[in-house]
Protein backbone atom coordinates (compact mmCIF):
# COMPACT_ATOMS: atom_id res chain seq x y z
CA UNK A 1 0.00 0.00 0.00
CA UNK A 2 0.89 3.28 -0.29
CA UNK A 3 3.32 5.99 1.25
CA UNK A 4 1.62 9.44 1.97
CA UNK A 5 0.65 11.15 -1.46
CA UNK A 6 2.14 14.47 -2.36
CA UNK A 7 -0.84 16.68 -0.96
CA UNK A 8 -0.82 14.76 2.74
CA UNK A 9 2.95 15.12 2.98
CA UNK A 10 2.62 18.92 2.32
CA UNK A 11 -0.13 19.12 5.36
CA UNK A 12 2.00 16.28 6.84
CA UNK A 13 4.14 19.26 7.09
CA UNK A 14 2.32 21.51 8.36
CA UNK A 15 1.15 19.46 11.07
CA UNK A 16 5.08 19.12 12.06
CA UNK A 17 5.70 22.63 12.24
CA UNK A 18 3.24 22.80 14.59
CA UNK A 19 5.03 20.93 17.24
CA UNK A 20 8.85 21.66 18.86
CA UNK A 21 9.98 18.60 17.86
CA UNK A 22 8.68 16.34 14.67
CA UNK A 23 8.31 13.29 16.63
CA UNK A 24 5.37 14.81 18.65
CA UNK A 25 3.53 14.69 15.01
CA UNK A 26 3.65 11.12 15.29
CA UNK A 27 0.14 10.44 15.98
CA UNK A 28 -1.43 13.05 14.34
CA UNK A 29 0.40 11.94 11.06
CA UNK A 30 -0.94 8.10 11.86
CA UNK A 31 -3.88 9.36 11.32
CA UNK A 32 -3.37 11.09 7.98
CA UNK A 33 -2.22 8.20 6.73
CA UNK A 34 -5.40 6.14 7.81
CA UNK A 35 -7.72 8.43 6.54
CA UNK A 36 -5.12 8.32 3.13
CA UNK A 37 -5.62 4.60 2.93
CA UNK A 38 -8.48 3.64 5.89
CA UNK A 39 -5.66 1.81 7.73
CA UNK A 40 -2.22 2.16 8.84
CA UNK A 41 -0.01 0.47 6.24
CA UNK A 42 4.14 -0.57 6.94
CA UNK A 43 5.07 1.98 3.81
CA UNK A 44 3.06 4.75 5.56
CA UNK A 45 4.90 4.01 8.96
CA UNK A 46 8.09 3.97 6.98
CA UNK A 47 7.12 7.39 5.46
CA UNK A 48 6.14 8.36 8.75
CA UNK A 49 9.30 7.63 10.43
CA UNK A 50 11.14 9.50 7.80
CA UNK A 51 9.50 12.75 7.87
CA UNK A 52 9.58 13.22 11.41
CA UNK A 53 13.12 11.23 12.27
CA UNK A 54 12.56 8.00 14.21
CA UNK A 55 12.82 4.86 13.12
CA UNK A 56 9.31 2.65 11.57
CA UNK A 57 9.85 0.10 14.83
CA UNK A 58 8.80 3.33 17.03
CA UNK A 59 5.92 4.30 14.65
CA UNK A 60 5.06 0.91 15.03
CA UNK A 61 5.47 0.82 18.56
CA UNK A 62 2.88 3.89 18.89
CA UNK A 63 0.31 2.98 16.54
CA UNK A 64 0.19 -0.49 17.95
CA UNK A 65 -1.11 0.23 21.38
CA UNK A 66 -3.91 2.02 20.11
CA UNK A 67 -7.23 -0.19 18.72
CA UNK A 68 -8.31 2.53 16.74
CA UNK A 69 -5.41 2.27 14.38
CA UNK A 70 -5.43 -0.47 12.09
CA UNK A 71 -2.57 -2.51 10.53
CA UNK A 72 -4.37 -4.53 8.41
CA UNK A 73 -6.84 -3.60 5.50
CA UNK A 74 -10.58 -3.38 6.95
CA UNK A 75 -13.76 -2.38 5.16
CA UNK A 76 -15.02 1.22 4.65
CA UNK A 77 -17.33 0.70 7.59
CA UNK A 78 -15.91 -1.36 10.81
CA UNK A 79 -19.05 -2.20 12.89
CA UNK A 80 -18.27 -2.39 16.65
CA UNK A 81 -20.94 -3.82 18.60
CA UNK A 82 -20.84 -3.85 22.41
CA UNK A 83 -20.72 -6.77 24.38
CA UNK A 84 -19.79 -5.64 27.39
CA UNK A 85 -21.89 -6.00 30.71
CA UNK A 86 -25.11 -3.10 30.25
CA UNK A 87 -25.19 -4.04 26.38
CA UNK A 88 -24.82 -7.87 26.87
CA UNK A 89 -27.80 -7.40 29.81
CA UNK A 90 -29.80 -5.83 27.27
CA UNK A 91 -29.51 -7.82 24.07
CA UNK A 92 -25.86 -7.28 22.93
CA UNK A 93 -24.56 -10.64 22.64
CA UNK A 94 -27.70 -11.52 20.52
CA UNK A 95 -27.30 -8.49 18.67
CA UNK A 96 -23.65 -9.55 17.57
CA UNK A 97 -24.81 -13.20 16.94
CA UNK A 98 -27.62 -11.08 14.29
CA UNK A 99 -25.17 -8.88 12.84
CA UNK A 100 -23.45 -12.47 11.75
CA UNK A 101 -25.89 -13.48 10.21
CA UNK A 102 -26.62 -10.47 8.21
CA UNK A 103 -22.92 -9.74 6.98
CA UNK A 104 -22.62 -13.06 6.49
CA UNK A 105 -18.72 -12.62 8.44
CA UNK A 106 -17.85 -13.93 12.00
CA UNK A 107 -16.53 -10.74 14.13
CA UNK A 108 -13.64 -9.88 13.35
CA UNK A 109 -14.23 -10.66 9.53
CA UNK A 110 -14.77 -8.45 7.00
CA UNK A 111 -17.33 -8.63 3.94
CA UNK A 112 -16.32 -9.90 0.54
CA UNK A 113 -17.28 -6.71 -0.70
CA UNK A 114 -14.73 -4.59 1.20
CA UNK A 115 -17.65 -2.80 3.23
CA UNK A 116 -18.14 -4.00 6.28
CA UNK A 117 -15.50 -5.53 9.30
CA UNK A 118 -17.26 -6.32 12.27
CA UNK A 119 -16.04 -6.11 15.90
CA UNK A 120 -17.20 -7.14 18.97
CA UNK A 121 -15.81 -4.70 21.60
CA UNK A 122 -15.56 -4.15 24.62
CA UNK A 123 -17.34 -0.91 26.86
CA UNK A 124 -17.83 2.07 24.41
CA UNK A 125 -18.75 4.67 27.01
CA UNK A 126 -22.64 4.61 25.92
CA UNK A 127 -23.94 2.12 29.18
CA UNK A 128 -27.02 4.70 29.21
CA UNK A 129 -28.01 4.01 25.58
CA UNK A 130 -27.44 0.04 25.44
CA UNK A 131 -27.13 -1.87 22.93
CA UNK A 132 -24.80 0.58 21.83
CA UNK A 133 -22.99 0.22 18.27
CA UNK A 134 -20.54 2.49 16.70
CA UNK A 135 -19.67 2.63 12.60
CA UNK A 136 -16.33 4.28 12.23
CA UNK A 137 -16.70 5.18 16.06
CA UNK A 138 -19.67 7.01 15.33
CA UNK A 139 -22.93 6.26 17.76
CA UNK A 140 -26.04 4.15 16.58
CA UNK A 141 -28.09 4.07 20.18
CA UNK A 142 -30.70 1.34 21.57
CA UNK A 143 -29.80 -0.77 18.55
CA UNK A 144 -32.41 -3.86 18.36
CA UNK A 145 -32.13 -6.20 15.33
CA UNK A 146 -34.52 -4.60 12.75
CA UNK A 147 -32.84 -1.28 13.28
CA UNK A 148 -29.17 -2.93 13.03
CA UNK A 149 -30.53 -4.33 9.37
CA UNK A 150 -32.17 -1.10 8.70
CA UNK A 151 -28.83 0.76 9.16
CA UNK A 152 -26.67 -1.80 7.21
CA UNK A 153 -29.01 -0.80 4.46
CA UNK A 154 -28.68 2.63 4.48
CA UNK A 155 -25.01 2.05 4.65
CA UNK A 156 -25.14 0.46 1.74
CA UNK A 157 -26.91 2.35 0.17
CA UNK A 158 -24.97 5.03 0.84
CA UNK A 159 -27.32 7.16 2.91
CA UNK A 160 -25.63 8.25 5.49
CA UNK A 161 -22.27 9.67 3.90
CA UNK A 162 -22.52 12.73 5.34
CA UNK A 163 -22.87 11.60 9.28
CA UNK A 164 -20.34 8.13 8.54
CA UNK A 165 -17.49 9.11 6.19
CA UNK A 166 -15.40 6.39 5.46
CA UNK A 167 -12.69 4.88 7.65
CA UNK A 168 -10.03 6.74 9.25
CA UNK A 169 -12.14 9.70 8.87
CA UNK A 170 -12.02 11.08 12.06
CA UNK A 171 -13.46 15.12 10.86
CA UNK A 172 -14.96 16.72 7.45
CA UNK A 173 -13.52 19.90 8.63
CA UNK A 174 -9.95 19.89 9.39
CA UNK A 175 -8.15 22.27 11.86
CA UNK A 176 -5.77 25.43 10.56
CA UNK A 177 -4.18 27.55 12.98
CA UNK A 178 -2.78 31.03 11.46
CA UNK A 179 1.21 31.23 12.62
CA UNK A 180 0.09 34.54 14.79
CA UNK A 181 -2.56 32.10 16.93
CA UNK A 182 -0.53 29.13 17.38
CA UNK A 183 0.25 28.78 21.09
CA UNK A 184 3.54 28.56 22.46
CA UNK A 185 5.60 26.93 19.94
CA UNK A 186 8.62 27.13 21.60
CA UNK A 187 11.51 24.23 21.46
CA UNK A 188 12.03 22.72 24.54
CA UNK A 189 15.86 23.84 24.98
CA UNK A 190 14.28 27.37 24.42
CA UNK A 191 11.67 27.33 26.89
CA UNK A 192 12.82 28.40 30.38
CA UNK A 193 12.63 26.06 33.14
CA UNK A 194 9.28 26.10 35.66
CA UNK A 195 9.87 28.19 39.25
CA UNK A 196 9.58 25.42 41.27
CA UNK A 197 12.44 23.43 39.55
CA UNK A 198 14.96 26.35 39.78
CA UNK A 199 13.93 26.75 43.32
CA UNK A 200 14.33 23.09 43.79
CA UNK A 201 17.81 23.29 41.96
CA UNK A 202 18.48 26.03 43.84
CA UNK A 203 18.03 24.35 47.37
CA UNK A 204 20.03 21.25 46.02
CA UNK A 205 23.01 23.75 45.22
CA UNK A 206 23.34 24.80 48.69
CA UNK A 207 22.37 21.64 50.68
CA UNK A 208 19.43 23.02 52.05
CA UNK A 209 15.56 22.45 52.04
CA UNK A 210 13.47 25.18 50.10
CA UNK A 211 10.25 24.78 51.54
S1 LIG B 1 -21.35 -1.71 28.24
FE1 LIG B 1 -21.82 -1.24 26.17
S2 LIG B 1 -21.43 0.87 26.06
FE2 LIG B 1 -20.86 0.38 28.09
Amino acid sequence: MARLNADNVALAERIIARYPKPRSALIPLCHLAQEQDGWLSEEAMAHIAELIDCTPAQVLGTASFYEMFKLHPVGRYCVNVCTNISCQLLGGEELLEHAEETLGVRSGGTTEDGMFTLEDVECVAACTEAPAVQVNYRYFHRLDTEAFDELISALRAGELEDSVPPHGTLAKVRQELDGDRVANITAPQDQSKPVWIERAEAAARSGGDDS
